[in-house]
Order: structure tokens, then C-alpha cells, then sequence
């Protein structure tokens, strides 16, 4: 096999002006500012690139989650995700997220004892809390509450200062699944439950959910562990639309509570981590097996889309997916079997059969199967997008870490394509024409 050098150049001719430019490619990229010498006239303002949703555009150089979308393949840190779902936990798969290197023994008690260290929240997060409605989106509360963690950590705002940056690393890890756990209890107006740190993240996390009047709450070991494994799967994948919002929005040297309530903010879409709650609300609207294929018909007209199907990098079946179903079948061995999943092994089985689904390369992500196990487990609808969040948080900690050090980073400011009125002048409101608006415009105005 012949290796080409992904470095190099372009030759690049501009058939406006017959002019030749030299444009250095490394790392199998061009810098899109080389393309700025390429001009009509001097006080042109050279070209841009046009890329909206970033389809084509890499915003960063970074060491830590690889995905080759056409072969399902997902690696942290260059471990491939198969492995650290099967043998690490999500707190051990956190340190090497972020330091780089899976811990020795001595290296990751240190840390464990550092996480659940922080998982006490200041007593006025319970005032904070209590203001949200009874009925309020716990995704929601999650991005107003992280958000206000800064006001607790003013020391936050020194984001170039290393133990610092350590510092808010732990505490936002150890407290994440309190604020989640939190805001369930608030929906269900339970009394909160204090975190109990001789559980394991997970155990203490479904203790501070579902801890009821029992002295020692203990978790079913197989929910979890698979609590904890669904957390290892969700933990980073690289520059999606959350992990971009902490990246644009920690750009402008803001300190990391912001910027990863930026996250939880963009997770919220149904597009994103909203999928998985999404995808349960459909198989319940499906309702049963022989409704399936009117189902995929309707979305094939056009009506709705697959949810937990698609996805912008993968082409091939999500590597998550897979582990995802196999512990779904395991959760139902401990719950008892959902009818929903029969209706989405139906759902499957006909889309991956089918040739729109083919054409469009559409396979199930990692939102098809989590939602199955995480209403197993007892999570309300609401919860599903947090569950996301908890598991995400080490990875857009350890990306904003890896943005603030960059060197290469400016602050986050893309340019547009302007393609509005040229200049005119102010009119008085009585000499305005009204036919620059058309009626449909101004029925809008009218609401
Ligand atoms: N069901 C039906 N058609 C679909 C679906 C779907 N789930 N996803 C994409 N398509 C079609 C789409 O209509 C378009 O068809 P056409 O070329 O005829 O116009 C084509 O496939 C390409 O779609 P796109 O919207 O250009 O693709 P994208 O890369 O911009 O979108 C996506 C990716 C994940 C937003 C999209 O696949 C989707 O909306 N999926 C359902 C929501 C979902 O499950 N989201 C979770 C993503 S995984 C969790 C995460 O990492 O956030």
C-alpha cells in the first residue's frame, strides 16, 4: 500500500483573474486565512469559506477522541471505546479524558477520593433549586444551576492557572450528579438526598435519585454497572454541538461553570441529547409492532424523522449503539422486558432493510437504545437528556482544557455572508413605502 504524505500544498488557480496561488496543506487541512490572499482587487476582501453547521470545517487540533464515521470506529485517547465500556469504569475513563493516560492503582484512588469529595453542593443551591416550578425541565435546571456555580467559585475566572483549572475539573465531575439528582427530586418534590461516598459514582448517583426512607440506600449491581458503562459511551465525541458551545463560549475566556452550562444549553436540543427522549415519545406514539411499517412510511413522506437514527459523522452503525443494546438486554433481564423495545428491534430491522434508510446511510445511535434502558431503570423522560449531560462533562471539561492551552485558539467569531440591503437613508415613520414588506411579512408584524 502507498502512503501519501497528508502534508503538502495546493496548487490553487483563480479563473477570475487567471492568478496561481501556493496554499499549504498539513495535517490533510488548509488553513481557510490562506485563501484571504486570494482577491479580485486590492480592497477586496478575499475569499471566505462558507460552511454552515461546520460539515467541512475543523475548528480545532485535538488529541483526545477519534471517530472514523464510515467504519464505526470510536477511540478515547486512542483506546477503542469497546474496550473501556468492558473493562474501566466511567471515573477512571474521566482521568484518561482528561489527563491523557489511564491511571496506575495508587494514581486513580487519588482521583476517586477527589471526585467524591466534591459532590456537596453549597446550601443555597437548595434555595436556587426551589425556585424553579414544581414542573420545570430538569434539563433546564441543569443549565441554570451549572451556570450559577460560577457565582459560588469566583476563583474560576483564573482559567490559565493550572491547579485552578484541576480544581473546577473535580468539582464539576463530583457535583454534576448531585445538581441532576436534585433537580429529579424537585420535579417529584422529594426531599434531596445528601451524596453517600462509599457508593461508586454511579451507585451514589441512584442513591441521591431513588433513596426513598432506607437507611443504607444499595444499588442493583447490574444497573449500576450499566449506568456506569452508558456514562463511559456518552463521555466525549469529539466536536459535536454541545462540546462546540463550551468551545465557542470558553473562547471568550469565560471561566468553565459557563462555559459548560453553554453545553448542557446546546445538549438540550432534540436534535442532540434531547434524541434519546425523543426516541421513547415516538415508540410510545408508535404504540405496537404492526404500526411500524406505517410508521416508516410516514417518515419516509416526509413527516418526521427516525429518532435515534443518523447521525452527521457516523455511516456505518454507531459503535455505541451496539454496546448499548447488548446492555439493554441485560438491564431486561434484572427489570423485565419493555414492550417498546420489541417495537424498536421492529423499527430497526425494517430500516436497516429499507433503501431510503440505505441510501442516506441512516443507522440506530446512541440514543435508539439508551432511552429503553434508562425508563428500565425507573428515569423519567425529562432526566434522559442529564443522564447525557453527566456522562458528557468530562469530555467538554477536558476539550475546554485543551482549548484554553491552545495556542491556536482566538475567540470564537465566524464571518457571514452578507446578503442584506446595501446602504440607504432613515425615512421618517409617515414616508415609509409600505410595499418593501409584503403582506406575509407584515401578518407577521401584526402578531
Ligand atoms: N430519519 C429520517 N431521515 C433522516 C434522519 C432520520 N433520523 N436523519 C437524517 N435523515 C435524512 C434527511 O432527511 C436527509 O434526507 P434528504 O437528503 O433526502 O434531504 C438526509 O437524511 C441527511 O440528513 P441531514 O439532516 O442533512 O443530516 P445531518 O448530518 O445534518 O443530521 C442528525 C444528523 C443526527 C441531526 C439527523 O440524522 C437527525 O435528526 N437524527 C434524528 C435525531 C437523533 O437521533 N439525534 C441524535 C444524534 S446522536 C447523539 C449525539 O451525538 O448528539
Amino acid at each position: 500500500m502507498t502512503t501519501v504524505n497528508p502534508s503538502g500544498s495546493l496548487t490553487v488557480t483563480d479563473n477570475r483573474t487567471g492568478k496561481t496561488y501556493d496554499i499549504p496543506v498539513e495535517n490533510g487541512a488548509f488553513k481557510t486565512m490562506d485563501f484571504r490572499q486570494i482577491k479580485l482587487s486590492d480592497d477586496d476582501f478575499g475569499l471566505l469559506g462558507y460552511d454552515p453547521g461546520f460539515l467541512n470545517t475543523a475548528s480545532c487540533k485535538s488529541a483526545i477522541t477519534y471517530i472514523d464515521g464510515d467504519r464505526g470506529i470510536l477511540r478515547y485517547r486512542g483506546y477503542p471505546i469497546e474496550q473501556l465500556a468492558q473493562h474501566s469504569t466511567f471515573l477512571e475513563t474521566a482521568y484518561l479524558l482528561i489527563k491523557g493516560e489511564l491511571p496506575d492503582k495508587e494514581r486513580l484512588a487519588v482521583w476517586s477520593y477527589n471526585i467524591h469529595h466534591h459532590t456537596m453542593t453549597h446550601a443555597n443551591i437548595v434555595k436556587f433549586m426551589d425556585g424553579f416550578r414544581y414542573d420545570a425541565h430538569p434539563m433546564g435546571i441543569m443549565v441554570g444551576t451549572v451556570g450559577a456555580l460560577s457565582t459560588f467559585y469566583p476563583d474560576a475566572k483564573n482559567i490559565m492557572n493550572e491547579d485552578s483549572r484541576k480544581l473546577q475539573v473535580r468539582r464539576l465531575i463530583g457535583k454534576i450528579p448531585t445538581l441532576a439528582a436534585m433537580s429529579f427530586r424537585h420535579s417529584m418534590g422529594f426531599p434531596y438526598v445528601l451524596p453517600d461516598n462509599d457508593l461508586s459514582y454511579p451507585g451514589n448517583f441512584l442513591s441521591m435519585m431513588f433513596k426513598m426512607t432506607e437507611h443504607n440506600y444499595r444499588p442493583n449491581p447490574v444497573l449500576e454497572r450499566a449506568l456506569d458503562v452508558l456514562f463511559i459511551l456518552h463521555a466525549d465525541h469529539e466536536q459535536n454541538c454541545s462540546t462546540n458551545a463550551v468551545r465557542a463560549v470558553g473562547s471568550s475566556g469565560v471561566d468553565p461553570y459557563t462555559a459548560v452550562a453553554a453545553g448542557c444549553a446546546a445538549l438540550y436540543g432534540p436534535k442532540h441529547g434531547g434524541a434519546n427522549e425523543a426516541v421513547i415519545r415516538m415508540l410510545m406514539e408508535i404504540g405496537s409492532i404492526d404500526k411500524v411499517p406505517e410508521f416508516i412510511k410516514s417518515v419516509k413522506a416526509g413527516s418526521g424523522r427516525l429518532m435515534g437514527f443518523g447521525h452527521r459523522v457516523y455511516k456505518n452503525y454507531d459503535p455505541r449503539a451496539k454496546i448499548i443494546k447488548k446492555i439493554a438486554f441485560e438491564v431486561f433481564e434484572e427489570t423485565g422486558r419493555s414492550p417498546l423495545l420489541d417495537i424498536a428491534l421492529e423499527l430497526e430491522r425494517i430500516a436497516l432493510e429499507d433503501d431510503y434508510f440505505i441510501a442516506r446511510k441512516l443507522y440506530p445511535n446512541v440514543d435508539f437504545y439508551s432511552g429503553l434502558i434508562y425508563k428500565a431503570m425507573g428515569f423519567p423522560l425529562d432526566m434522559f437528556p442529564v443522564l447525557f449531560a453527566i456522562g458528557r462533562i468530562p469530555g467538554w471539561l477536558s476539550q475546554w482544557t485543551e482549548h484554553v492551552q491552545d495556542s491556536d485558539q482566538k475567540i470564537a467569531r465566524p464571518r457571514q455572508l452578507y446578503l442584506g440591503e446595501e446602504v440607504r437613508d432613515w425615512m421618517p415613520i409617515e414616508s415609509r413605502p409600505r410595499n418593501r414588506m409584503d403582506e406575509k411579512k407584515l401578518d407577521i408584524c401584526r402578531l
